[in-house]
């Protein structure tokens, strides 16, 4: 029989929402379910791409993956996933209106993902949400009773959380066990990534439950030497103000792919996932599985700087040596 979490709290208890909390706690074995949040100083610099791919690509790995637009001032991960028909999103359960099994929206999953039984469900967004920091007790305790129940069908939850400048994407960051914080090579990105690092202060160095808090992503670079150079300059401003740095997770390169699918409303990781940003973000997930779990999964090798001329000749040497193979 399926739950319904929305019965499982009742508004007039919302006085009481940490002791409920506490209590949930108490009465269950520890859950193995991972918080994930996905934000940045600045928009526009792939969190959103990066969030539904690195989904996609965990549920390669057999995970069980729930993606949580909350984004909550710009929530567009319906679109960008190409959910057309979404009626209820999470307005509906901070509301109570709801219960998480009606707003969930479950993706068929294929391939290798059908083989190793991972799973992606949507917890779409809703437009022109309230800040979680405004929210009150009543919609707080809605919201947290639909999503405790997660514990039990879900291995990892990814929050896209929004930019930086938002309290409520730092709020995402403080409760999550992982944190990456996506940048670009561009210098203002560069610079409001480190803005977020300055403003979430200790909680940088740690995440939520002795997780590994934030880590570095830089997006849309041309060669994982740019990638580094970049999380490099962070690391050193990080280290030299602010005494601590976080750790560099790792990279996903541009590719054409993604603006593509984004234009089809699909998710590249699911038309192209062989593609240099599919490879990166299963590279990626593949780090967060063994940092989150301790697990060793081999990481795949890129064909390196497919920009350029040295890109060119690659692959016109690929297709030639394929046409000999024929
Ligand atoms: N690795 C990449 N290569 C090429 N273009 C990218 C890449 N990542 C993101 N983009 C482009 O950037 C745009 C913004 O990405 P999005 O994920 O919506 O950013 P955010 O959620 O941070 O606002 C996308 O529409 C896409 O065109
Ligand atoms: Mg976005």
């Amino acid at each position: 029989m399926p739950l319904n979490y929305r019965n499982s709290y009742e508004p007039d208890q919302a006085g009481d929402l940490r002791k409920i909390m506490v209590e949930k706690d108490r009465n269950r074995t520890p859950p193995k379910l991972h918080t994930l949040s996905v934000l940045s100083g600045k928009g526009g610099v792939g969190k959103s791409n990066i969030s539904a791919a690195l989904s996609f690509a965990l549920a390669d790995f057999g995970k069980r993956v729930v993606l949580i637009d909350a984004d909550l001032g710009m929530a567009n991960l319906d679109i960008l996933c190409g959910v057309r028909s979404a009626k209820w999103n999470i307005s509906h359960l901070i509301d109570g209106a709801r219960s998480l099994p009606e707003v969930l929206v479950h993706f068929r999953v294929s391939g290798r993902a059908e083989r190793e039984g991972g799973s992606v469900a949507l917890l779409p967004g809703g437009a022109g949400l309230k800040e979680i920091a405004d929210m009150d007790e009543n919609e707080l305790g809605h919201l947290f009773a639909s999503l405790s129940g997660l514990d039990e069908t879900a291995d990892y939850v990814i929050m896209d959380a929004g930019a930086g400048i938002h309290k409520g994407a730092l709020s995402f960051a403080y409760a999550s066990e992982a944190t990456l914080l996506i940048t670009t090579p561009e210098p203002t990105s560069i610079r409001d990534a480190y803005g977020v690092i300055k403003s979430l202060g200790a909680a940088a160095w740690g995440g939520a439950g002795g997780g590994a808090g934030l880590m570095l992503v830089v997006n849309m670079v041309t060669s994982s030497k740019e990638a580094a150079d970049v999380a490099e300059r962070i690391r050193l401003a990080s280290m030299q103000f602010l005494g601590n740095a976080p750790m560099y997770l790792g990279y996903v390169l541009k590719d054409d792919t993604i603006i593509r699918s984004v234009r089809n409303c699909r998710i590249f990781y699911r038309t192209a996932p062989d593609s240099n940003a599919g490879i990166c973000v299963r590279n990626l997930a593949g780090e967060i599985l063994r940092i989150c779990e301790g697990a060793n999964i081999e990481r795949e090798e890129l064909p390196e700087n497919s920009a350029g001329m040295g890109g060119f000749l690659r692959r016109l040497a690929n297709s030639i040596f394929a046409e000999e193979k024929k």
